[in-house]
């Protein structure tokens, strides 16, 4: 009785403003605190990932006997050394270097056209900030040039990327004064470069927010607007070989112009009947959407449109049935890799890092990254199969 009681007076009583407030400052403090211990001692994000001479050769495609040439006689810098004269490793930027020198970068020829890539679905909390930040790092490692735009007022990935989204970036810094001021087209003004050699972003905070409200207010009757970001990211695509757009888990005027700027899509679909349910209603709500905004602004196509099965336990037999279901509904529209549910990803989340961040020799640490590896190779090579200059590579490789 006396609990019931306890409890009836807690739900009367109203929760304060400042006891939110109070809420919010508690959980700040927390953030900051994990932020200092993660990225210490300068709070600033460094990428702390080596690679031996055999893994770099392999990624830069020439042999180590190559590269040791190359170091031998000046083409390379000598390597670093630790203090008992081992090579300490190469940084990916090192990589780069070799890349540059051999000629085996393997970005876009400047006639193909860049690929601008949304991870989708108004859901929410189905993978699509995971997926972007981790395809962005797979990307980047092989040597592409990666533009990340965060779209979502959430910052989840602006977060991942190193950034304190309260802290580090103002409003004018996001995407918020591009819709608020209908006259500018070039994003470059908020770009900015990551720990990641490759990877440039587009940050939110909390205050992109307000270009929803905005939006509502202004755009009835003006489709134009869902168009700007398009005319923004095709002038910015020019400087990159693949943009990912990270847009939030919701129908609104973000969303919608994610949806104009995108020229192909990945859907991350959970395998459970309400996120099943969830993206049928995405794609019906997209369709619409596009046919009106086409009928208005044009129509426009897109390079791939994929369902991505996300968060997969293959443990769970429910899991596997949906996602077989998944399979035959979706077909060829569907990838053939998932992403596996995995405790390394929320690893590497407590530690605000990605799992190609973690350098760790346990078996659920290699499981988790043969499984985005081989998702995020699928990725890559539908990007490259929209590239006349790569089509004939991949068809002598017997790919395409
Ligand atoms: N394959 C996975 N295995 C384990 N945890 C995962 C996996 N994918 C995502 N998560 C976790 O699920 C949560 C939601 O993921 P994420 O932020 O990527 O989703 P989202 O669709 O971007 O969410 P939002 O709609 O809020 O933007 C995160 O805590 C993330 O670490
Ligand atoms: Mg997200």
């Amino acid at each position: 009785m006396a609990a019931t009681a306890s409890l009836e007076r807690a739900s009367s009583t109203p929760v304060l403003y400042e006891t939110m407030e109070a809420l919010n400052q508690r959980a700040h403090a927390v953030m900051e605190r994990l932020r200092a211990t993660v990225f210490a001692p300068d709070a600033q994000k460094t990428l702390d990932v080596r690679f031996a001479i055999g893994k770099a050769a392999e990624m830069v495609g020439r042999t180590t006997e190559a590269i040791r040439q190359a170091e031998a006689d000046g083409r390379l810098p000598a390597p670093r050394l630790t203090a008992t004269g081992r090579r300490e490793g190469y940084t990916l930027a090192d990589v780069n270097a070799m890349r540059d020198l051999f000629g085996t970068r393997p970005g876009r020829a400047d006639s193909d056209p860049p690929l601008v890539i949304a991870v989708q679905n108004f859901k929410g909390g189905v993978g699509k900030s995971t997926l972007v930040c981790h395809l962005a790092q797979s990307l980047a490692l092989k040597g592409y040039r990666v533009a990340v735009l965060d779209c979502d007022s959430q910052a989840s990935t602006t977060t991942v990327f190193g950034f304190n989204p309260d802290a580090d970036i103002d409003d004018d810094e996001t995407l918020l004064p591009f819709f608020r001021h209908g006259d500018q087209t070039d994003l470059r003004y908020a770009m900015r470069p990551t720990a990641w050699p490759g990877i440039d972003l587009l940050p939110a905070n909390l205050g992109l927010y307000n270009a929803e409200y905005e939006a509502a207010a202004r755009v009835r009757g003006n489709p134009k607007d869902f168009d700007r970001l398009r005319h923004g990211v095709e002038d910015l695509m020019r400087d990159y070989d693949v943009v990912l757009l990270d847009p939030p888990p919701a129908l609104g005027m973000i969303s919608l112009a994610v949806l104009r700027a995108a020229n192909a899509l990945l859907i991350p679909t959970p395998p459970s009947t309400v996120d099943f349910a969830s993206t049928s209603h995405f794609l019906r709500m997209a369709v619409e959407t596009i046919e009106v905004l086409d009928d208005r602004l044009g129509a426009k196509a897109f390079n791939f449109v994929k369902v991505v099965a996300t968060k997969v336990d293959e443990a769970k037999s429910a899991h596997v049935q949906i996602r077989e279901m998944m399979q035959s509904v979706f077909g060829a529209e569907m990838l053939r890799a998932s992403l596996l549910d995995s405790a390394e990803i929320d690893n590497a989340n407590v530690q605000l890092r990605t799992v190609y961040e973690m350098s760790s020799n346990s078996k659920t640490h290699e499981r988790c990254r043969n499984n985005l590896d081989l998702l995020n190779d699928e990725v890559e090579l539908l990007i490259r199969k929209s590239w006349p200059s790569h089509r004939q590579a991949l068809r002598q490789s017997g790919v395409a």
